[in-house]
């Protein structure tokens, strides 16, 4: 039997402002309730300009990593679909940032929210073949889809780093996942866009047709491995996506499964979903990182959860990518998870008034700007961007 490999530290890094969404509801002339029931969101979480994908990374690997940890480890896998360069890896920044060993290797990983998930199994790799060695995966990005667009309540952003070490203490990512690939145009951004592009409707439709389609074909190819998963975590750009999923999957034919067996997974699942969105509904969409931050949530509020539990996660990135991963909780999982901590750093954010947000939103960097002093007088906390000279970006770091 192989080595267990998997997620051994979890660190999360949320900007420190937000929107009430029901102020941005009366705002844009819309029922509250369509933002609260109807999408599922109650906050989203607004960076500052001086708050870019590096600093986000930054600051949620920085809250993990021990001085060993930075002796140990042997590459950073950058997952981003907010990206700012086509060449120079965001994963370079966090190596220099945080002073990791000269001889790793940096990397960034695209594939719209699916990206993170494509870094970890290539990490689990790694580890395999290398157990005293580890890999810091991260995921940072900011969800923008425009001022008055129907995705706006969707936005949001954020960062999770993971640490993949052998003999993991919080999730051991098993062998037993199903991919798919299908070229469409459910969601995108051209590099000539600051924001994304989205047939918004379509894309809800596709997320739910290839979860569907992963299940049937797990339930073809291992259905008693299927009936082992105790809770199913989703990517959700917003926290109604994942329920919409799993109904998909009632209402599918299932032709090689048990109909009786799959009832019964079904109702499980959907009495431990909501634990599954707690953390989700205060921040947004995260990208890359948000099925990750439903890990988080899940592992924080399920209480039924156990050590040895499998777990179910479904990672979808537009264009579109589908993945089922699948890990067995830790008997640690708690305790790394350092709960109080995530509790606090939620506790700690500033509501934005509408007009407050709506600024920000605008203030965004021209491509072809040569000098910017971004922190003029209001810098972020921990790390931020300080400037950009000459097209090359510097940061600092604020304890
Ligand atoms: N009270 C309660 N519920 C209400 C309501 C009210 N007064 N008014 C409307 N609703 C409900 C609707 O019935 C609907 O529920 P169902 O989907 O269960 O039917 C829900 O609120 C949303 O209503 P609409 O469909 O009318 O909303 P919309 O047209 O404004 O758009 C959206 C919703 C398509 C999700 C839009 O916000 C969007 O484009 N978001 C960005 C794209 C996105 O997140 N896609 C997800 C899949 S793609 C992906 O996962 C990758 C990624 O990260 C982007």
């Amino acid at each position: 039997m192989s080595m267990s490999v998997g997620i051994d530290k979890i660190g999360l890094y949320i900007p420190q402002h937000y929107v009430d969404t029901e102020d941005l509801a009366n705002a844009r002339g819309v029922d509250p309730a369509k933002y609260l029931v109807g999408i599922g969101q109650e906050k989203m979480a607004i960076p500052l300009l001086e708050q870019d994908i590096i600093a986000l990374a930054a600051n949620a690997a920085k809250q993990i990593l021990s001085p060993e940890d930075l002796e140990e480890i042997d590459q950073i896998i950058f997952a981003t679909e907010s990206s700012f360069d086509f060449s120079k890896a965001s994963a370079i920044y966090l190596h220099d940032l945080l002073n990791i060993q000269p001889y790793a290797k940096s990397y960034e990983i695209k594939q719209a929210c699916y990206g993170m998930t494509a870094g970890i199994q290539s990490a689990c790799d790694y580890v395999q073949l290398r157990p005293q060695r580890k890999v810091l995966v991260v995921s940072a990005d900011i969800a923008r889809y425009g001022l008055n667009s129907s995705g706006e309540v969707t936005q949001g952003a954020g960062a999770v780093a993971l640490l993949i070490t052998a003999n993991p203490r919080i999730l051991a990512i098993q062998q037993e996942s199903i991919s798919v690939t299908s070229n469409q145009f459910d969601f995108w951004r051209p590099h000539y866009s600051d924001v994304a592009l989205v047939d918004g409707h379509y894309s809800t439709q596709l997320y739910q047709e290839l979860y569907v389609q992963v299940m049937e074909r797990l339930e073809l190819t291992n259905p008693t491995y299927l009936q082992t998963i105790k809770a199913m975590v989703f990517h959700l750009p917003f926290t109604k996506m994942g329920l919409k999923a799993l109904n998909s999957y009632a209402q599918s034919e299932s032709t090689h499964f048990d109909l009786e067996k799959k009832a019964a997974l079904l109702n499980q699942w959907q009495a431990i979903y909501p634990a599954t969105t707690v953390l989700n509904r205060q921040v947004g969409n995260l990208y890359t990182g948000s099925l990750y931050l439903s890990l988080i949530s899940l592992l924080m509020f399920a209480e039924e959860l156990t050590s040895g539990d499998v777990i179910g996660l479904f990672s979808y990135g537009s264009g579109a990518v589908a993945e089922l991963i699948t890990g067995i909780i830790q008997p640690q999982y708690l305790e790394m998870l350092n709960t109080n901590q995530i509790q606090a750093h939620f506790d700690r954010r500033t509501k934005l008034t509408i007009a407050e947000y709506e600024a920000i939103f605008n203030e965004t960097l021209a491509s072809n700007e040569e000098v910017l002093n971004v922190s003029d007088g209001t810098p972020g906390e921990g790390f931020y961007l300080k400037k950009i000279d000459a097209h090359r970006r510097y940061y600092d770091y604020k304890p």
